[in-house]
């Protein structure tokens, strides 16, 4: 059920908050210390010794090893282990597999198993159950607890420390996962949430007048006297928006908790946590305590990709964007913690990965210039929720999986590529540092517009999906980033339906333009406060200034598959989802008009002058994303920029001194020109369908 749930969420939007923090390309000196550099990207697996008879563990440690892996991942879902009675601790287990671990010389990450308490603790304490409209979870699952049970935080950080002080000053254990893949819980309606809830407002507020203006409380006769009034409607859109950031800091506090707990008794080990990168994802970049973050990700059966065997390879956009977005959350340093060997089993249908397809999210993980990464499972589990679910070795434990071997080679390919590092050559390639652009991004926008779509056409993940993709056909390595970020060091920085504004960030976006940066905005931006009502000025107008708009007339949409013309450059395009209608002010250009319907003729995309840089506002949603191409390709090509355009599927990426060519589109693609007679150390020079090509970039 969660699965499903899972890939509904990961179908529409994901989102994340992001940490205030700032964009060091190499990470802080805090997070350098626990990787270096040379090692590029080091590769681990789950292991469960508690699954397997004590006898095989020894061979399985040893086979580990000969495929190469370099640490293992243990006590994920361990707590009934680990604590059997409340209070009386059993490690003997673990520490029997830590030390045959350092045996077969592998580091070691451990987890605190949170997400599954013992049946002796909920039984017990039932009240930190969670509680959500209609539903009311029970032993049996995963993430069943409230984070807003203190109870719950009380018995965990009892265990949390324990394990941290068997093992935090043990050098093998590199690491630790906190929880399992954590979500915030915005549906939870225990009391106890509803009083956390309720201090979280007075915090916010300070006072309930404010509060009611806040939420518009008026409209409906909402009107609150006191916090302790206050529940989970989530009928009222800025309530929700509260809800939202709410429920993302309660499941922070509980992982930062941990966080702290682990750190006050390590030494020189990693505490992250292992995000799914979607929607809503309230909970992602609001943590303070994690040295980095990390994610998990299931291509296939959840991004279809192109062509006939698009199912078996999945889409370019999902490793990628998911890079994009989780780097720059902890300056530049995060790491995958788990990335299908095979079939899960959790999708409607399970198909088997394209031979070479495992191989090739690896290599898609690695450009980004991840830390690590790590595959969920070892071993097939024979038992369970997850039969059928593929490991790096089959049913009989011992026979690789052909992602296993997939795993295998590329290990081996990564340490071929460790002996070529050379600090001295380790600068990313010029002309991809020079097409850099950066998309501002946050959540919150996401659930406004979710809240508030307008027409059933409209879908955010696509819209910014659609500048994306864009961008990466140009071979433009691009940061997601948050409003707190140093905009100055991308020379592009695009503001897809960025709904919820306020002056601050204008001022910011018209220093950052008039200082030489180019803006590229899209619909649907700045419309609004951020508590999510709209300004008292015509549609937009926040905006006004920056983009030279002298009045936004109106804004439309268009029913079913219906599609109406534009023109601009001389080209005709198509538009369906969103259109604006602008009056321009004599300072701009106008680049796009509308070439159909009663306001023919008007404009729909603006382009200004401003200091040394510009802004473009392209007030429609083109078919195809058509008319944004070729917008941003003159925006590039006036910058002085060169951009590549690269075939859909085909991405280029540069780390650490190496060039990658990674191809999930169904043709071969030639990579002749762009490698030109640099050494080729990784594939050939036309990599096929979920081949990859890699080169010394020197
Ligand atoms: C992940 C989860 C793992 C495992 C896996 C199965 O989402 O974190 O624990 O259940 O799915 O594909």
């Amino acid at each position: 059920m969660r699965k499903i749930f899972k890939i509904y969420l990961l179908m529409s939007f994901f989102a994340g908050l992001f940490a205030a923090c700032s964009f060091a390309a190499e990470g802080s000196d805090n997070q350098k210390k626990f990787f270096k550099d040379e090692d590029l990207l080091l590769t681990g697996v789950y292991y469960y010794p508690e699954h397997w008879d004590e006898s095989q563990w020894d061979r399985d440690f040893a086979n580990i090893k000969k495929l190469g892996f370099e640490f293992v991942h243990m006590a994920e879902f361990a707590w009934c282990f680990l604590e059997p009675e409340e209070g009386k601790y059993e490690f003997g287990w673990l520490d029997k597999a830590v030390d045959l671990a350092k045996k077969h010389d592998l580091k070691i990450v451990l987890c605190t198993s949170t997400a599954t308490p013992p049946i002796w603790l909920v039984r017990k304490y039932p009240e930190v159950l969670r509680k959500e409209f209609a539903v009311q979870y029970d032993h049996g699952a995963r993430q069943h607890c409230s984070h807003s049970s203190e109870k719950y935080m009380e018995l965990s950080l009892k265990m949390v420390n324990a394990l941290a002080e068997r093992y935090g000053n043990d050098p093998h254990v590199i690491g630790w996962q906190i929880d399992n893949e954590p979500q915030a819980h915005p549906n939870e309606i225990s009391e106890e949430a509803k009083k956390h809830f309720q201090d979280y407002l007075r915090k916010k507020y300070g006072d309930i007048d404010s509060l009611n203006e806040a939420w518009g409380a008026r409209f409906w006769g909402q009107m609150y006297g006191d916090f302790s009034q206050i529940g989970f409607s989530q009928r009222n859109p800025h309530q929700y928006l509260d809800i939202m950031r709410f429920s993302g800091d309660e499941t922070a506090k509980f992982l930062d908790t941990q966080a702290e707990a682990i750190k006050s008794k390590s030494k020189n080990q990693w505490v992250t946590t292992n995000y799914i990168p979607h929607l809503p994802a309230p909970a992602i970049g609001r943590c303070r305590s994690l040295d980095f973050v990390s994610y998990t990700r299931y291509m296939i059966p959840v991004y279809d990709g192109l062509g006939k065997e698009g199912f078996r390879v999945g889409s370019s956009f999902a490793i990628s964007y998911a890079n994009d977005f989780f780097r720059p959350l902890s300056d530049g340093i995060y790491g995958v913690m788990e990335l299908q060997p095979g079939q899960v089993n959790w999708g409607k249908i399970n198909p088997i990965p394209k031979p070479g397809a495992v191989r090739l999210w690896l290599w898609s993980v690695w450009a980004g210039g991840s830390k690590f990464i790590c595959t969920y499972r070892y071993r097939e589990p024979l038992y369970g929720s997850e039969l059928y679910h593929y490991g790096v070795v089959g049913p009989d434990g011992v026979t690789p999986t052909r992602g296993g071997t997939e795993f295998a080679k590329f290990i081996s390919e990564n340490a071929e590529l460790r002996k070529h590092y050379d600090k001295n050559f380790s600068a990313k390639n010029k002309s991809y540092m020079d097409r850099r652009a950066a998309l501002l991004y946050s959540a919150q926008n996401d659930w406004e517009l979710s809240k508030n779509k307008q027409t059933y056409r409209w879908n955010t993940e696509r819209h910014w999906r659609g500048y994306y993709e864009i961008l990466k056909s140009f071979g433009a390595p691009i940061d997601m980033i948050s409003e707190s970020a140093d905009f100055s060091k991308y020379p592009f920085l695009i503001v897809p339906a960025y709904i919820m504004m306020d002056e601050k960030l204008v001022d910011k976006l018209r220093s950052y333009a008039e200082n030489g940066g180019h803006i590229i905005f899209s619909v649907r931006s700045g419309y609004m406060d951020k508590s999510g009502k709209l300004y008292e000025k015509p549609f937009g107008g926040l905006l006004y200034g920056l983009t030279g708009a002298k009045r936004m007339e109106e804004f439309d949409m268009l029913p079913d598959q219906k599609f109406s013309k534009i023109k601009a450059f001389g080209k005709d395009f198509e538009w369906g989802v969103w259109a604006e209608i602008f009056t321009p002010s004599e300072e701009v250009e106008v680049w796009g008009q509308y070439a159909d319907e009663f306001y023919s003729g008007k404009a729909a995309v603006l382009h200004k002058k401003i200091g040394k840089g510009s802004t473009t506002y392209i007030g429609v949603q083109s078919k195809d994303f058509a008319l944004e191409r070729e917008i941003l390709k003159k925006i590039y090509s006036d910058a002085g920029i060169k951009t590549l355009d690269l075939p859909e599927g085909v991405l280029l990426e540069y780390r650490d001194g190496f060039g990658i060519i990674l191809n999930y589109s169904d043709k071969p693609f030639d990579a002749a020109s762009i490698i030109g007679a640099r050494k080729i150390l990784v594939g050939s020079k036309n990599p096929d369908t979920a081949e990859v090509v890699v080169w010394l970039d020197r």
